[in-house]
């Protein structure tokens, strides 16, 4: 008996120092595994004296019930502590104010482009598409601009071939389009052109919109209006706009569009070079020459072209410096708009 009594002290002496499971898990094997202390206690039974085996027998039993209750208790009581162990150490601050994601905006050219669109949609404009990678028959020759034409030195040309070139303006759609339809015509073409020229005015590759109205009695006139509506739509109400005479090889006549400078309001500056206008667009009646070459008769109808650029519109309206900025992808300019 007093050997089942030490044995229960030592029990309690290790069990209080146990801090993990694992120990515990040692502890139990130790006490009441098959080898263990409390078990061996039990197989001693046979040599103890007869009169004795009962209330030694209760004894070892009740020693054994002790101990796993004990180490069951424990072991609830050291998971409890794991437990909120790996919560503390797994907390999630969440009054941290969380990081936005930075949401994109439409580019400069593509909003000024919407712009554009907008307003001859509304005048009843329908949109043409042509490829970028053109026959130099479109490009050049079917638009009234021979082989060795004068005017194929205004555009510096990236020949992919002696006949395909990248498209460096947007009026071959013109044709593209009168080839397949026939008058009332009213479309623009917007798109990307190309000519090998880079400065803080020129890239390799820009934007332009063609645009062709083509029906019976189109006059000059018509061709003012609808010019002077757009600028006055983009630009604002009370923009002068003047038609300078200029030439085309594709219209006759043929005009640059002026605006009074948006920048010294006509006084003249450094931007419209002391003029106190800006160039916007070239424009003209369709020539005789481009109405038979895409298939009309010469004089079987009339009507006007006009062409601009949508990078220099853009910086233009928003007062931009360096055409360079629209491709270089900075998100401090990007974002500005
Ligand atoms: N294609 C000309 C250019 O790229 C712009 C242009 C001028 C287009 C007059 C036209 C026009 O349709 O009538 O410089």
């Amino acid at each position: 008996m007093d050997d089942l009594l030490s044995l229960r002290q030592s029990f309690l002496d290790e069990i209080s120092a146990v801090s993990e499971i694992a120990e515990l898990q040692q502890l139990k094997v130790r006490y009441t595994g098959r080898k263990g202390l409390i078990t061996g206690r039990l197989k001693a039974l046979s040599t103890v004296p007869p009169e004795e085996k009962p209330a030694f027998g209760r004894a070892v039993n009740e020693l054994r019930d002790f101990v796993e209750q004990s180490i069951e208790d424990t072991e609830t009581e050291l998971r409890k502590v794991e437990k909120q162990k790996r919560l503390l150490s797994e907390k999630i601050d969440i009054t941290l104010p969380g990081r936005p994601l930075k949401a994109g905006n439409i580019h400069p050219l593509n909003r000024i482009l919407d712009e554009i669109k907008d307003i001859f949609v509304f005048l009843g404009f329908n949109i043409e598409e042509g490829p970028e990678i053109e026959l130099d028959y479109y490009n050049f020759e079917a638009l009234n601009i021979p082989k060795h034409h004068p005017a194929r030195d205004m555009q510096d040309t990236f020949y992919i071939t002696d006949d395909v070139v990248l498209r460096t303006h947007t009026s071959p759609v013109q044709v593209r389009v009168m080839e397949k339809k026939r008058p009332p015509l009213r479309i623009i073409a917007p798109g990307k052109v190309y000519r090998c020229d880079a400065d803080i005015s020129h890239t390799p590759m820009f934007h332009q919109v063609e645009g062709l109205l083509v029906d019976d009695d189109i006059s000059f006139s018509d061709l003012k209006g609808v010019i002077e509506l757009f600028i006055h739509s983009f630009f604002g109400k009370d923009t002068p706009v003047r038609f300078r005479p200029s030439y085309f090889p594709f219209t006759e006549p043929s005009a640059e569009v002026d605006i009074g400078c948006i920048f010294c309001r006509g006084k003249g500056c450094r931007i419209c070079k002391k003029t106190g206008w800006l160039e916007v667009m070239g424009c003209g009646m369709v020539n005789p020459r481009v109405f038979e070459m895409s298939g009309y008769g010469p004089d079987e109808f009339s009507g006007f072209a006009f062409g601009m650029g949508v990078e220099r519109l853009t910086m233009l309206k928003y007062s931009i410096d360096d055409i360079r900025l629209f491709y270089e992808n900075d998100l401090r300019f990007l974002m500005q708009f």
